[in-house]
């Protein structure tokens, strides 16, 4: 056995050039090449943040959804994100994973991100702080974090190809900080170079950011690896602090690098410090020597343990927005309407490589039925996405098997099976994750239909469909629409007709990954033939008009309308931005319906992202529950109910319209996406009377209790400039405050910014007294002429629950 040592040169030193370089390659997907020669396994991945997904992109093995980041860090808890790590960690040693590719630190600069539901906050230090904690959890038991995405990668539009112009102070003080905090608190094992390019250069080529800063001044021992298939050039990422390109086994480098080394473009120390910083990984990982052990009695997705947790993660960031007489919690005994799509259709996570395979997803109609039995009315809303999707719940079920889902044939070119499978979403992938020797060139789909009535029947992925139901036919040639890397697995085209259908009808499909007879690259098939493939069936859109006359009818009836609304993964996706932050479809004239017609109505938001709430005068309360994971359902009805507290605070900024944030455009122009807010993004911006005051502001929410705050003072000593408060619970129930203290620096050049913050339990009555430590790296500002940090001066300790409520300031002298 070779001895592992620190600096691996003598592992290095037993390989060729060529040898070492196909190491730093992917060597599938998501795994890398073993090396027998120097004790080196396979090194696996798996996405992440919020559930560790495995091998396969979709219909992979079924593990746990976890609540979206924001829900999670709207419990300001660290010891909530250590749990979180640790829970991650779990998942991926059940599946021998020794990476989860998270947590996602980009910060949210503008609510239309489509990606902002996998990111923490618009706040560098609290998504610094909960990362840093987060990796902690996972890497104390043995499995590496990936912080992703280094670095301003704040936006999907032209996310392959945008370049993303940040001056250096922003670029420290707000979007490297994240990654600067978990760094220094946590020590990641691994980072992911983004798409984009910063200020001209590509994020994998970053010499300034990979080599100069991460790797230079804040000396990062971890590996940087590539987004998938961000990597363009050979010299200028092999030199710019790139260790390893994701994913393989194509990829730029091999030959290439191997020629680039041999010709002094690049040189070999350089290629040995990448191998350096991949033995490390493995090596910390269990991937190199002895193979470690993993715990065989870890808990299953869906065991008790993973259902409490799941439950009070979920619970504990909801948040209560508005709370007008005493709306919530919902009083026991009375009628509820419980109306909505999102009441049914509870969405539980965002879309693209973040997306699970659940055990299951409890809907808010399944966890308050099961609360208030005999008490809830279910009611439809009405439509809330453009594009259909796969069917989901029980809608379809294998004719082979009885189950819920479709009976799927995967076929080669010749037309021998080659795999019989069962799916139960209804989706299946092709190509990246095919573990078979045989191309897919042909899928094949049955399913019997449970509904009777008008069904939307169609068909899901690029190729060549003919689908068949109740006698009636349909073809569809499919196609990407765009040029974005991954669109048929992230966007993939579909085509619904609607059919009259009985229940117990058979519907078949089948799709020609390769039409015969074309130029497949140029009629837009992957050359690969990868891609999503699914059946679409659901019962067809009825008039909204109709559906919102039951719903006000419904609400009439009832003692109190429960409306739950919200975006979808059309909104909240990968490779996709939103144009707006309304709520899609006709969901606000359902709220104001119902809201007209009811005795109370309370409105919850299924979003993980700010939306426009034009009817807040007109309802009693309104609760925030994020994308809330596989125990949503549960979760959302304890805290209706009021079983849990939902003493969630916002971790971003909520606009009064569209257009009314410090940055708002996430389109470039002419490839370029100015951050021209520079530090003034989010509270920040508003704060500074540089666009009208928020509707709910980053920080704000109520609980179910009230709050006095009184002898605020700094403590006399302390190592760093630290409030003392107390704090008392005024309100009857037990509830949690989160204590936060922001600083106001004198000199109006320099943005309003959280410093530090304590969370408290307490019981009616009960006082306490806190001391929230502001965090140095809060009480400094990037001096570019001098390339160094400076203090930035005196100014204000603001003592408050959200900037809408200051409840003291205290003057800060020694900044
Ligand atoms: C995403 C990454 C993800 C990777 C692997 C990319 O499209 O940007 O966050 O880890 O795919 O699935």
């Amino acid at each position: 056995m070779t001895t592992v040592t620190d600096d691996y040169a003598d592992l290095i030193g037993t390989l060729d050039l060529p040898g070492k370089i196909t190491l730093l390659t992917g060597a599938t997907t998501f795994t890398l090449a073993p090396c027998d020669a120097i004790g080196l396994g396979e090194l696996r991945l798996s996405d992440g943040p919020t559930g560790v997904r495995g091998l396969k992109f979709s219909g992979g093995r079924t593990v746990a959804l976890l609540p979206n980041a924001t829900l999670l860090a709207s419990a300001w808890s660290e010891d909530a994100a250590y749990e979180v790590g640790r829970l991650l960690a779990e998942e991926a040693m059940a599946q021998q994973i020794h990476v989860v590719l998270g947590p996602t630190i980009n910060l949210h600069r503008s609510p239309l991100g489509g990606r902002l539901f996998e990111a923490y906050s618009e706040d560098p230090l609290l998504t610094g702080r909960l990362a840093a904690a987060c990796v902690r959890g996972m890497q104390d038991s043995g499995v590496g974090a990936c912080l992703k995405h280094l670095v301003a990668n704040e936006s999907e539009t032209d996310r392959n190809t945008m370049n993303s112009v940040v001056d250096e102070a922003t670029l420290r003080e707000l979007y490297l900080l994240p990654f600067e905090i978990a760094v220094s608190e946590s020590d990641p094992w691994s980072m992911m170079a983004a798409y984009n390019d910063v200020n001209g250069v590509a994020a994998t080529e970053q010499q300034h950011v990979n080599n100069e800063v991460v790797k230079g001044e804040w000396g990062y021992q971890g590996l940087i690896m590539s987004d998938w298939f961000a990597t363009r050039t050979v010299a200028p990422a092999a030199n710019g602090g790139l260790d390893l390109v994701m994913p393989g086994p194509d990829g730029p480098w091999g030959d290439a690098l191997v020629a680039a080394v041999e010709s002094g473009e690049v040189s070999e120390p350089v290629i040995d410090e990448h191998l350096r910083r991949l033995l490390r990984l493995a090596d910390r990982a269990g991937a190199l020597g002895e193979p470690r052990d993993y715990p065989a009695d870890l808990p299953a997705p869906d065991s008790p343990r993973r259902r409490e947790q799941l439950t009070r993660l979920a619970a504990q960031g909801i948040t209560v927005l508005t709370n007008r007489n005493a709306g919530l919690p919902l009083h026991p005994g009375e009628r509820v309407a419980l109306i909505g799509r999102h009441a049914i259709e509870t969405i539980d996570m965002g879309g693209g490589s973040a997306q699970v395979n659940p055990p299951y997803q409890i809907s808010v109609a399944e966890g308050l039925g099961l609360r208030l039995p005999g008490d809830v009315a279910v009611v439809d809303g009405v439509e809330v996405r453009t594009r259909p999707v796969p069917a989901r719940g029980g809608f379809l079920t294998n004719p082979a098997t009885g189950e819920p889902g479709v009976h799927v044939t995967l076929l080669d070119g010749a037309g021998a099976v080659i795999e019989e499978r069962h799916a139960p979403a209804a989706t299946t992938v092709v190509g990246v994750d095919d573990d078979f020797d045989a191309t897919v060139s042909t899928i094949r789909f049955r399913a019997r239909i449970n509904a009777s009535g008008p069904a939307e029947l169609g068909s899901m992925g690029v190729g060549s469909w003919h689908v068949r139901a109740n006698g009636h036919e349909q073809r569809h040639e499919l196609r990407v629409s765009g040029s974005g890397i991954g669109e048929e697995l992230l966007a993939p085209p579909v085509a619904t007709g609607t059919v009259e259908v009985n229940g117990g009808d058979v519907f078949e499909a089948e799709v020609l990954l390769r039409p015969p007879g074309r130029d497949a690259a140029a009629a837009g098939t992957p050359a690969a033939g990868v891609g999503l493939y699914g059946l679409i069936a659901r019962a067809a859109p009825r008039d909204a008009a109709e559906v919102i006359a039951e719903a006000a009818a419904a609400a009439a009836a009832a003692d109190v309308a429960v409306v739950v609304v919200g975006l979808t993964e059309e909104q909240e996706t990968e490779a996709v931005d939103k144009s707006t932050l309304r709520l899609p479809g006709a969901q606000d004239d359902l709220v104001y319906a119902v809201a007209a017609a009811a005795k109370r109505t309370v409105v919850v938001v299924n979003a993980a992202t700010p939306v426009l709430m034009p009817w807040l005068n007109e309802v009693e309360a309104v609760l925030w529950v994020a994308l809330p994971g596989q125990e949503g359902g549960h979760a959302v009805a304890a805290a209706l109910t009021g079983d849990i507290e939902p003493a969630g605070r916002l971790v971003t900024t909520f606009p009064a319209a569209d257009g009314q944030t410090p940055a708002w455009s996430v389109t470039p122009v002419g490839g370029d996406l100015p951050y021209a807010e520079g530090t003034f993004i989010g509270y920040r911006g508003h704060f500074a009377g540089h666009t009208p005051a928020p509707r709910f502001w980053f920080g704000h929410g109520l609980g179910y209790a009230t709050w006095d705050y009184a002898d605020v003072g700094l403590v006399a000593g302390a190592p760093v400039p630290t409030v003392t408060v107390t704090v008392t619970n005024t309100g009857n129930r037990p509830s949690r405050e989160v204590v936060q203290v922001y600083f106001e620096p004198a000199d109006p050049a320099q943005p309003v910014r959280l410093a530090g913050w304590r969370a408290v339990p307490a019981t009616p009555g009960r006082r306490v007294t806190v001391e929230v430590p502001t965090d140095p790296r809060s009480l400094r500002r990037w001096d570019t002429a001098n390339n160094g940090w400076a203090d930035v001066g005196p100014g204000r300790l603001l003592v408050a629950r959200g900037l809408g409520d200051i409840r003291a300031t205290v003057p800060l002298t020694t900044g």
